[in-house]
């Protein structure tokens, strides 16, 4: 039995409230509940952290290493496009990681289509509303079964 990590940036605590017509209805609650389905009918475990700090997310990623995570499921939201620092602890914990967004940020504004973690992801899933997150848990799956 593995260990995933279900992370969430700032104002993701917001989706089902927050600009609905780009991030769609789906609640931060329903997806967390999606993904651990997803998980636990394969006999993983998932924990959940949102937070709208940076600092608090890097802790959290410093936690996992220590908490034997194996896979972390994390949607950076704005940080995507600057955090140097949660890219950095990224590779410091060197913990296989899965980047998700709801929108496809390549598609929006100039200034989301720099991502300080594509390059370092196992891969990423974005565009597809909720179904990003869910592709992403069914991929880290297949990667832990293997
Ligand atoms: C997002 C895309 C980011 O550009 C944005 O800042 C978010 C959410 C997404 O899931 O589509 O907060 O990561």
């Amino acid at each position: 039995m593995a260990t995933i990590l279900l992370l969430h940036g700032p104002n993701l605590n917001l989706l089902g409230k927050r600009e609905t017509s780009i991030y769609g209805n789906s609640t931060l609650d329903s997806i967390n509940r999606s993904v651990s389905h997803l998980c636990f009918s394969d006999g993983h475990s998932v924990v959940n952290f949102q937070s709208n700090h940076e600092g608090a997310l890097v802790d959290r990623i410093q936690q996992a290493m220590d908490e034997s995570i194996d896979v972390i499921i994390f949607n950076p939201a704005a940080y995507t496009h600057t955090s140097i620092a949660l890219r950095d602890s990224l590779l410091a914990v060197k913990i296989p990681f899965y980047e998700v967004h709801l929108s496809n940020p390549k598609e929006r504004e100039e200034f989301r289509h720099t991502s300080y973690f594509s390059d370092i992801a196992v891969a990423v899933y974005s565009g597809l509303g909720a179904e990003s997150y869910t592709q992403a848990a069914k991929a880290a799956i297949e990667f832990l079964d293997e």
